[in-house]
């Protein structure tokens, strides 16, 4: 299934992402994947808006990962600046991945797609203009 969407700016990408995240279970992965600023973060944001997350989501680049409670718990990892998949164990993040609760977002996940699991759903953003872009979401 594929759904191909043209947001005109930051807060429609949030509503997409939002209204995506209503219809997640338990498990599931979203793979974000698209050049710097294409809005992988805010996807992100808009997740977190729809799992009812009052903290405000921060880029994770910094951090690789983080956890925010809502009526899911929502992992957020950034590969950006992962060097090898085996990281991921070294500081205990695979545990985030599935099987485990909640719904996991994953920015650069075509960096490492080995680590994501089958059945995740792929995001792709693209530039499209100054405040559009092109979203492709994938099941
Ligand atoms: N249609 C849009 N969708 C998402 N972000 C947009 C859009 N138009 C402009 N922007 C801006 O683009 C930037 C995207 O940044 P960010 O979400 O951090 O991207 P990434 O995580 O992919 O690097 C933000 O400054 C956002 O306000
Ligand atoms: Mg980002």
């Amino acid at each position: 299934m594929e759904r191909v969407v043209i947001t005109e700016g930051p807060e429609e990408t949030m509503e997409l992402a939002a209204d995506l995240a209503r219809r997640l279970r338990d498990g599931d992965v979203v793979a974000l994947v698209g050049p710097l600023g294409t809005g992988k973060t805010t996807f992100v944001k808009g997740l977190a808006r729809g799992l009812f997350i009052p903290e405000e989501v921060l880029s994770p680049s910094f951090l690789l990962a983080r956890t925010y409670l809502g009526t899911k718990p929502l992992h957020h990892l950034d590969l950006y600046r992962l060097r090898h998949p085996g990281e991921l164990r070294e500081v205990g993040l695979d545990e985030l991945l599935p099987p485990e609760r909640g719904v996991t977002a994953v920015e650069w996940a075509d960096r490492f797609p080995d680590l994501i699991p089958k059945g995740a759903v792929w995001v792709f953003l693209e530039h499209a203009g100054q405040n559009r872009r092109k979203v492709t979401i994938r099941r």
